[in-house]
C-alpha cells in the first residue's frame, strides 16, 4: 500500500510509503486523493497530517514515469483537492521535499519542517519546470523575487532559510510528525490559508526584470530556467487557474524537449556510473584512515575532501617548510566556508584536527588507503611506491593521483600491484565531483571496489577506467585541444574559439581554462612527448609554446592567452599578433571560421576519441565517457555529453563531421571504426551493452 491512513485521535496521519524516495507515482497520487476524500467524509476526523515513511518526504514526481503517457489522477488535480479540503491538512517534512514533493507541501494549509530537512524545486535541473503548481503557489507564499530565485536555480533550501522566507510555518528539531499534529490541531475550525487563493505580493518590477535577465545570462543556452522565470512572472499577471494551466502545458512541452531528455539521461547516468557489473558482489576493503602524500594544490584538496567525507587523514610532506605550506593550504580551503558562516569555528577545529600533516613518512604505516599526490615525475613515483610497498600495512590500497603517467609501471614499483589503483581527482579536488578510478592490469577487484566506495563516500562520481595515456578525460582533451589551436592557425583568435565553445554551453572556453589551470603543465607534457612524436603529425601548439617561452603561464603570472588587469579576462593584442605571426610562418591564409564550424569539429574530435576509448575497452559504457566530460570538463549537461549527443544527432551526421575534421586537421583524425560500424548498422552508443564495443580479453570484456 503506497498511502495509508493512521488515526489515534481527531487527527489523521496520511503516510506515503513508496521507496526509495516516495516519488508521486500513480499509486501515490491515487492514494493521496482517496485519503483526502476519506478525511473529509469522516466526521470523527478534524484534520490531517501528510508525511512520509523512510528517509525522506516526497522527493518529486516519479522520474521513471516521465516521457510516458500521464496516468490519472494528475498531480495538479490531487494538489487542488488537498488545497480545497474542508479540513486542515499539514505537511510534515523530513529529508528532502523536492519538486512535486514541495508542491504537495505548498498545497497543504501549513508546513512543518525538520531542522535538518531540505526543500526545493529542482525541475530545471531535469530541463523541466515545476508541473504541479510550484511556479504559481510559491510566489503567493514567499513573493516574486524569492520564488524566481528558487524556481530558476533549482537550489535546495535549508530549514532556517525556508522559515524566514515564509515557505514553511514551523521548524522543529524533534519529532516532525508530532509537531505537525500539534499544528493541525491549532488550525481546526480556523480560516485556512490556501496558497492558490492568496494575492501575489507586489514586487519591484525593475528588480524583477533585472533578476530575469540574470537568469538568462547564467543559463548559458539552457532553456528551462528562463521559461520557469516566465511562469513566475505569469503568477502575478494571470488568475491562479490560468497560471496553473499554462504551467502544466509548459511542463509537458519541456518534457518532450531534447534538453530535458539529455538532463534526465545525465541524472540516470550519474547514478548508474558507479555500478560496474564486474564489481558487483565484490566487497570493498574497509577504510577509515587515509594517507595522502603531498600537500600541494591536489594533495591539500584531496585531504580536505577526505576529512569532509569523514575520514581521518595523515598527510605527509618532505620537509618542515613544506609541512607549514601544506597546513596553510589545507586551512585555506576551509577558511572560506568558515568566513561565510557555512562552517562554525568548532566544526573548523574538528576538521582541522582530523588532518594530521607531518614530514614523517612512517605516519602512513597504519593507513587503510594511501593516495599519492606528489610531483608528476616517474622517478618520484618510483621512490614513493617502492617505499610504500615495504611500509604500508598488508591489505592497504595504494593509489596514485597521476593524471599522465602509466599506472601499471607505478604499480610495479610497489611490488604489490594487486593493491594499486589510480584515483585521479580533478582540481579543485574538494569541489569537483569526478574521480577516474583507474584499474591497472594487475589491480585486484576489491582494490578497485575500494576506490569506488571511497569516492562514493566523498559524494563524488567514480568512473572506472583502464590504463591509457591520459585515461578518459585528459586523453580526449589531448585530441580536441589541438583542434582548437588549429582554428587559431586557420584564422581565429583565442576569444573567437572560447566564444564559440562558451556559446555552445561550456562554462569556459579552452584558452580561458588553460589560463586558469596554467600553461606550464601542458607545456611540460609536450616537451616530454616531443622525442616520440610522429614527425608526420600536425603540431598545433606553437603559439602555446611561444607564450610559455615568454613566461606567460596564465592567470598565476597575470598573462597567458589573455591578460588579467584587476583579475578580469581581457584580450591582449600581443597574443593576437603572435597568433597571426605563427599562421604566417606556417603558411596559412587566415580566414574567419563560423562559430558553428568550431563547435562541430571540436565535438567531432571528442566523439571520435570517445569511440576509440570504448573500442579499446578503456571504459565499458558510453555513459562513462559522458560523465567524465560533463563533470570534469564542463561539457554542458543539457546536451547530455558528447556520446549522448552523437546518438541524438545521428551517427551518420557525426561521421560526416569527422570526415570534415580529418580534412581540416589531418590524418590523425581518422574516423573510429566503431562509428563507421554503428553508422552502417543504424546502431547507437547508448544501445551497446557494457563492454560490447571492446575487443575480447580487454579489461571491460569481463564487464558483460
Ligand atoms: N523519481 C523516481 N526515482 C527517483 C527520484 C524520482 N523523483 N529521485 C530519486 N530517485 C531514485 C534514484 O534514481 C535512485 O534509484 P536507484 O537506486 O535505482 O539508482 C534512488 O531513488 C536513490 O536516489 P539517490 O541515489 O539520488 O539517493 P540520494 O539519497 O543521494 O538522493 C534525492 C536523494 C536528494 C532525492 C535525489 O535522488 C534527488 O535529487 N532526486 C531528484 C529529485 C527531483 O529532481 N525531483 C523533481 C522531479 S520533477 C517533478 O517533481 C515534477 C513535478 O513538478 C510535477
Amino acid at each position: 500500500m503506497s498511502v495509508s491512513i493512521r488515526r489515534h485521535d481527531e487527527i489523521a496521519l496520511v503516510i506515503i510509503d513508496n521507496p526509495p524516495v516516495n516519488a508521486t507515482s500513480q499509486a501515490v497520487r491515487q492514494g493521496l486523493l482517496d485519503a483526502v476524500e476519506k478525511i473529509n467524509a469522516d466526521p470523527a476526523v478534524k484534520a490531517g497530517v501528510i508525511g512520509c515513511a523512510g528517509k525522506t518526504f516526497i522527493a518529486g514526481g516519479d522520474i521513471r514515469e516521465f516521457g510516458k503517457p500521464p496516468l490519472l489522477p494528475h498531480l495538479p488535480d490531487v494538489l487542488q483537492a488537498i488545497e480545497d479540503s474542508g479540513k486542515p491538512l499539514v505537511a510534515a517534512i523530513h529529508g528532502t521535499a523536492l519538486g512535486g514533493g514541495l508542491e504537495t507541501a505548498l498545497a497543504c494549509h501549513a508546513r512543518v519542517m525538520a531542522a535538518d530537512a531540505l526543500v526545493g524545486l529542482p525541475e530545471v535541473k531535469l530541463g523541466l519546470v515545476p508541473g504541479a503548481g510550484g511556479t504559481q503557489r510559491l510566489p503567493r507564499l514567499v513573493g516574486m523575487l524569492p520564488a524566481l530565485d528558487l524556481v530558476a536555480s533549482g537550489r535546495q533550501v535549508k530549514a532556517q532559510e525556508a522559515l524566514s522566507l515564509g515557505l514553511v510555518d514551523v521548524v522543529v528539531s524533534g519529532d516532525v510528525f508530532e509537531a505537525a499534529r500539534a499544528q493541525a490541531r491549532k488550525l481546526i475550525g480556523k480560516d485556512l490559508r490556501r496558497a492558490g487563493r492568496l494575492e501575489v505580493p507586489a514586487c519591484d518590477q525593475v528588480a524583477f526584470a533585472a533578476a530575469r535577465a540574470q537568469v538568462d545570462k547564467k543559463a548559458r543556452g539552457q532553456i528551462a530556467p528562463g521559461v520557469a522565470a516566465g511562469l513566475v512572472a505569469a503568477a502575478s499577471a494571470l488568475p491562479f487557474a490560468e497560471g496553473i494551466a499554462r504551467e502544466r502545458k509548459t511542463f509537458f512541452e519541456l518534457m518532450r524537449s531534447d534538453q530535458s531528455r539529455a538532463l534526465r539521461y545525465v541524472f540516470a547516468a550519474e547514478r548508474e556510473v558507479a555500478r560496474v557489473a564486474r564489481l558487483e558482489g565484490v566487497a570493498p576493503r574497509p577504510v577509515e584512515k587515509v594517507g595522502v602524500i603531498g600537500a600541494g594544490t591536489m594533495g591539500a584538496g584531496i585531504a580536505v575532501a577526505l576529512v569532509d567525507g569523514g575520514y581521518d587523514v595523515r598527510v605527509v610532506e618532505t620537509s618542515a617548510a613544506a609541512v607549514d605550506a601544506g597546513v596553510q593550504r589545507i586551512e585555506g580551503l576551509w577558511a572560506r566556508p568558515l568566513k561565510s558562516g557555512k562552517l562554525t569555528q568548532a566544526q573548523f577545529d574538528q576538521k582541522r584536527a582530523r588532518a594530521y600533516v607531518s614530514a614523517d613518512f612512517s605516519a602512513l604505516a597504519d593507513c587503510d588507503l594511501i593516495i599519492e599526490a606528489a610531483f608528476e615525475d616517474m622517478a618520484v613515483k618510483q621512490d614513493i611506491f617502492s617505499r610504500l610497498g615495504a611500509l604500508a600495512r598488508p591489505g592497504a590500497v595504494l593509489a596514485t593521483n597521476t593524471s599522465a603517467l602509466d599506472v601499471n609501471a607505478i604499480a610495479a614499483f610497489s611490488g604489490r600491484a594487486a593493491d594499486v589503483i589510480g584515483l585521479h581527482f580533478f582540481s579543485p579536488a574538494h569541489v569537483m565531483r569526478l574521480v577516474e578510478v583507474v584499474e591497472g592490469g594487475r589491480s585486484s577487484a576489491d582494490a578497485v571496489a575500494t576506490g569506488v566506495a571511497v569516492a562514493k563516500r566523498l559524494k563524488k562520481l567514480p568512473v572506472v577506467c583502464g590504463v591509457c595515456d591520459g585515461f578518459v578525460g585528459n586523453r580526449m582533451l589531448a585530441v580536441w585541444r589541438p583542434v582548437a589551436e588549429m582554428f587559431l592557425e586557420a584564422g581565429a583568435l583565442p576569444q573567437d574559439v572560447d566564444g564559440a565553445l562558451e556559446a555552445y554551453g561550456f562554462a569556459m572556453g579552452p584558452f580561458a581554462v588553460s589560463d586558469l589551470a596554467g600553461l606550464d603543465i601542458a607545456w611540460a607534457r609536450r616537451k616530454r612527448l616531443a622525442a616520440t612524436r610522429d614527425p608526420n603529425e600536425r603540431y598545433a601548439s606553437t603559439v602555446a609554446d611561444r607564450l610559455c617561452d615568454l613566461g606567460r603561464f596564465g592567470q598565476k603570472t597575470g598573462a597567458g592567452w589573455y591578460v588579467y588587469p584587476d583579475g578580469k579576462r581581457t584580450i591582449d593584442p600581443v597574443v593576437s599578433e603572435l597568433v597571426e605571426k605563427v599562421s604566417a610562418e606556417k603558411g596559412f591564409a587566415r580566414k574567419t571560421s563560423p562559430a558553428e564550424d568550431i563547435q562541430r569539429l571540436v565535438r567531432a574530435a571528442m566523439i571520435n576519441e570517445g569511440a576509440k576509448i570504448l573500442s579499446e575497452g578503456i571504459v565499458g559504457r558510453a555513459l562513462d565517457v559522458d560523465m567524465v566530460l560533463v563533470h570534469g570538463y564542463g561539457y554542458p549537461a543539457w546536451r547530455g555529453g558528447p556520446m549522448f549527443e552523437a546518438d541524438a544527432i545521428g551517427l551518420e551526421c557525426i561521421l560526416a563531421d569527422i570526415e570534415a575534421l580529418r580534412a581540416f586537421a589531418g590524418p590523425a583524425y581518422e574516423p573510429a571504426a566503431l562509428i563507421q560500424q554503428l553508422a552502417d548498422s543504424g546502431g547507437t552508443f547508448g544501445e551497446l551493452a557494457p563492454g560490447e564495443a571492446a575487443p575480447k580479453n580487454s579489461l571491460v570484456e569481463s564487464l558483460r
